[in-house]
């Protein structure tokens, strides 16, 4: 097991990295009264084995998909923390993807203003990357993350055993972050992507990264704003697909548009190839501009967005929403 420890100015955060520890999860849990939030496919391949293995928290499921990440299934989860009779030092714990992940943190937050919380994520994309930042929103309508907090868990178990269950296609939208941290922060782990590589390695290698930047910039300032590349795009093509289109696919669509050198172009295009991310989406660049308009980046008509420098390094620019867009690929 590896632990990363991360010091925000709003708490600290202790992630585990490591095969088997869902199986020690009752080791790690806190005291209290523990209500796990989970979504219907999660339930189904390890709702059993939890219930053995924290025979004392109680279990709320959500139907699965992003579609849920709603105002209205937080509010659900509070009134049955309300009713459970929670209290403040009681918990809060995300057992899912992003998406449950996310809805759990933003419940957190919230709750008696912030109960405990503990994520244990269940897609590569969480593991490696949503569960650990402290950014948590929901949805309003077809726009994406459009109310929310910054809370972070007490503790992040990530066991990539839990990821034998995860179908092919949300395994290749986990590898799309990974890839994403490689092209805008680290050139080894990009050009590592390339051959044959360890899962828990790249996964805690993402992690590190993700500590560090949001330990740096915790509220999205400056430096933070690097985790957003393919984002502005991937978020407009979530929104449009009316969120049929998952996240990670998304992003990788988003890094490719927003990507300019060729040569980093068709590197992306093979690691996407090898993977088996596809991009291949039919939404007109005319309509993912007008979706970029309601970009909570946006600022008095002005956007601050990565740009790429070379793979490994990146910068923040600001520039006017309307070159921004002009400039899409
Ligand atoms: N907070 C952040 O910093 C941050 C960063 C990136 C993405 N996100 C958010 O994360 C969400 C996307 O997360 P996601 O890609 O994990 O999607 P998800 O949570 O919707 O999960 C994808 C699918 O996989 C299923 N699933 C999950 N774990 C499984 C398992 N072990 N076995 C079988 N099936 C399993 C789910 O039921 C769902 O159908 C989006 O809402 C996005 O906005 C947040």
């Amino acid at each position: 097991m590896k632990t990363i420890k991360i010091r925000y100015s709003s708490g600290r955060v202790k992630v585990h990295v490591g095969p088997g520890l869902f199986k020690r999860l009752a080791s790690f849990a806190p005291e209290g009264k523990i209500l796990v939030i989970t979504d219907a496919n999660v339930a189904r391949a390890y709702g059993g084995e939890m219930k053995k293995i924290l025979h004392r928290a109680t279990t709320h499921v959500l139907p699965a998909g992003e579609r849920h990440k709603t105002l209205a299934a937080a509010e659900a989860i509070i009134n049955r923390l309300l009713e459970l009779g929670f209290s403040k030092t009681d918990s809060v714990l995300g057992f899912g993807g992003g998406t449950i992940t996310d809805l759990s943190a933003f419940v957190s937050s919230l709750y008696k203003r912030g109960c405990n919380y503990v994520a244990v994520p269940t897609t590569l994309l969480s593991q490696a990357d949503s569960a650990l930042g402290g950014k948590c929103a929901v949805n309003s309508g077809p726009y994406k993350n459009q109310i929310g907090t910054y809370y972070h868990p007490d503790l992040v178990i990530v066991d990539p055993d839990l990821l034998s269950t995860l179908p092919r296609s949300e395994m290749s939208a986990g590898m799309a972050e990974i890839i994403k941290y490689g092209l805008v922060f680290d050139r080894k782990l990009f050009r590592a992507l390339f051959s044959a590589f360890s899962l828990p390695d790249v996964i805690y290698r993402s992690l590190k990264i993700k500590a560090a930047i949001t330990a740096a910039d915790e509220f999205d300032k400056n430096k933070r704003l690097l985790l957003n590349y393919g984002h502005t795009v991937g978020h407009a093509v979530e929104s449009i697909s009316g969120f049929k289109v998952g996240h990670g696919r998304a992003v990788a669509f988003g890094m490719y548009r927003e990507t300019k050198d060729p040569g980093t172009r068709s590197a992306l295009a093979e690691l996407y190839r090898r993977f088996g991310i596809d991009i291949n989406l039919p939404y007109s660049m005319e309509k993912i501009k007008e979706y970029i308009l309601h970009d909570k980046k946006i600022a008095g008509g002005v956007i601050r967005v990565p740009v790429l420098r070379s793979i490994g390094k990146a910068k923040i620019v600001s520039l006017d929403v309307g070159e921004y867009i002009g400039g899409l690929l």
